[in-house]
């Protein structure tokens, strides 16, 4: 809100956002008079541009785009949402909406949407005397749940107010006004210093300033600093997609140094195990530096789904060390397993990519990716990242004072495989013509071929399925029928001539299979059906361009195919509900 056209703002904003997934979009601006303007769509936020083109000049709005999960996709589940006097866009979930809505009903509130959010306003509209501070305060200490809320009151025309715990909200002001979000990346275009809000604190914002409270009612402190992002960082730079962008970025992100000083050296003092919890690309990279890590700390290393961590007892024979992968930072599995872990009293690093996300904001020690704003719901380079963070985490950890460096360079590794790029695409052609890929591998290998069967399914929505090459002929190879293709990844010189047995057991039945191999490896003639050859590394250093050759396959196979890359189907960027 402030000096220029909140409609513009807002709409650019959430169109800035729409990396992130969503089903419905919704806008509300706020005139002079305190008239409250809505409008929504169910469908794509340009929808929303055509619908909002007579709606009249306002110099403050809100907006919001909703991933359903309480109530269907519809225009009167989209927010904003109003309860009298109310109107607002909301992030998370009100866990006690259940409670709160037979408490509503009392007063003679009749809800119209089916959504959790609605509850919200109306409790705020109930609590509020004419103080919207204390409405929010209010309304907080009896919401439960990770929620943001962004608020407008229909008798306050020139203010915004907003509040968070445990879900992203930022706020920047600049000469322009004043300006918050969920995402840092709605905000770079205004400027690079923003403040994060912490938790439980409202924020009342202006044309001319943002104010603070804590819970209390009293003024609290902003602490402003800078995002480390721009906003072309978040431009496509002439790529075709993100996706491709973000996969060619690996060479410059994994150059990047990452600092690991909030870890002491001594951490693993009292640790018995470490495990490492996340979800999907970023557990993946755990899986990938395993076997590395137990090498360098001499400790068991379990790498466990954050969403299977969350329910039932918290084993936790001896004193584990947490660690905890996130691109994001606001993945709700990853967050709630995070609370778990720290509720039974153990130590949790966070390695993360979002600055002053939640999940960095929750652990004990924070070790920042640094691969820049990820826009493509496909994790490319923030995957490649926890790995290399990962893996110089074990040294850190390893207490015997080694650098911080790999056998290998990741960038130049990362570097020599993107020049596979012709030999990939061509091979992704002739995936894109089946409709069930293996991906195979051993050890390392079976964590990437896993990672480049996500990737695959993910954006080309062909059915892939990772198993352990030495498997396969235990079950899966029934599923193998004539020009079934596999991928089989076999990076370490030991593991190749079984691997060469599994596929010659796949080519017997007539199946087909590209190898990924590294380029001094020696295979016999004929062998297989193609070969991507990996610039040779040993051991944990040939994860990245593994990595980059799986994407590559899965981008050019999801191309051939005319899918929608960068936001596929019912998926979302961050995962903020569980
Ligand atoms: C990866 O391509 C996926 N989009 C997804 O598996 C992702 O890695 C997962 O949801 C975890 O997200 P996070 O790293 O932000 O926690």
């Amino acid at each position: 809100m402030g000096r220029i056209p909140a409609r513009e703002n807002v709409l650019e904003s959430l169109r800035l956002l729409e990396y992130r997934g969503y089903d419905s979009a919704g806008i509300a601006l706020i005139d002079i008079h305190g008239k409250i303007h809505v409008e929504k769509t169910t469908e794509k936020v340009e929808s929303l541009c055509q619908k909002t083109g007579n709606m009249p000049g306002c110099m403050a709005g809100i907006g919001h785009t909703r991933w359903a999960t309480h109530g269907e996709v519809s225009l009167r589940n989209a927010h904003p949402h109003t309860a009298g006097s109310v109107t607002l866009v909301h992030n998370g979930i009100v866990e006690n909406y259940l409670a709160l809505m037979q408490e509503m009903a009392k007063t003679g509130r009749v809800p119209a949407s089916d959504t959790d959010t609605e509850v919200a306003a109306m409790l705020m509209d109930c609590l509020y005397d004419g103080d919207p501070v204390v409405a929010l305060t209010r309304a907080m200490g009896r919401i439960e749940g990770g929620n943001a809320f962004a608020v407008l009151f229909a008798d306050r025309p020139g203010e915004i107010y907003a509040v968070s715990r445990d879900a992203p909200l930022m706020v920047m002001h600049t000469q322009d006004g004043s300006f918050l979000a969920s995402d840092a990346v709605a905000l770079l275009r205004y400027g690079e210093t923003m403040a994060v809000v912490p938790d439980n604190t409202v924020v009342r914002c202006t044309a001319s300033e943002i104010r603070a409270y804590n819970l209390s009612g009293q003024p609290a402190q902003l602490r402003y600093g800078n995002a480390c992002w721009t906003a072309s960082d978040v431009e496509l730079a002439g790529y075709s997609h993100f996706m491709l962008k973000e996969i060619h970025e690996q060479p410059q992100v994994l150059s990047r140094k990452m600092d690991f000083s909030s870890v002491p050296e001594d951490v693993l003092r009292d640790a018995t195990d470490i495990r490492i919890v996340a979800c999907g690309s970023a557990m993946h990279a755990g899986l990938a530096v395993k076997d590395y890590m137990e090498e360098q700390t001499g400790l068991c290393v379990s790498v466990e789904i954050a969403s299977e961590y969350v329910s039932g007892a918290l084993r936790h024979v001896g004193k584990p060390l947490f660690v905890f992968v996130s691109q994001s930072g606001e993945t709700a599995d990853t967050l709630l397993a995070l609370k778990r872990a720290k509720s039974i009293g153990a130590k949790c690093i966070c390695v993360v990519n979002v600055r002053g996300s939640s999940i960095a904001r929750a652990g004990d020690y924070v070790v920042y990716t640094q691969a820049g704003p990820e826009i493509s719901v496909a994790s490319t380079k923030a995957f490649t990242a926890q790995v290399v963070a990962l893996a110089l985490l074990a040294r850190r950890m390893s207490g015997r004072g080694l650098s911080l460096e790999l056998e290998y360079d990741p960038a130049a590794l990362a570097e020599k495989a993107l020049k596979q790029e012709n030999a990939i695409r061509r091979i992704a052609e002739d995936l894109s013509c089946a409709e069930n890929i293996f991906y195979l591998g051993s050890g390392m290998d079976l964590a990437l071929a896993r990672e480049g069967a996500l990737k695959l399914k993910e954006i080309s929505y062909i059915h892939a399925e990772a198993c352990a090459t030495g498997e396969l002929k235990h079950g899966c190879l029934s599923l193998v029928e004539p020009a079934m293709p596999s991928v089989m990844i076999a990076t370490g010189r030991e593991g190749l001539g079984r691997s060469l047995t599994s596929a010659e057991e796949i080519r017997s039945r007539r199946g087909r299979v590209y190898l990924i191999v590294p380029e001094d490896a020696k295979i016999p003639d004929g062998c297989c059906d193609g070969v991507i050859r990996i610039p040779t590394a040993s051991g944990i250093s040939a994860a990245v361009p593994v990595a980059v050759c799986v994407q590559l396959l899965a981008y050019y196979c999801a191309l051939k195919l005319g899918k929608q890359i960068d936001q596929p189907r019912n998926l979302a960027k961050s995962v903020t509900v569980i």
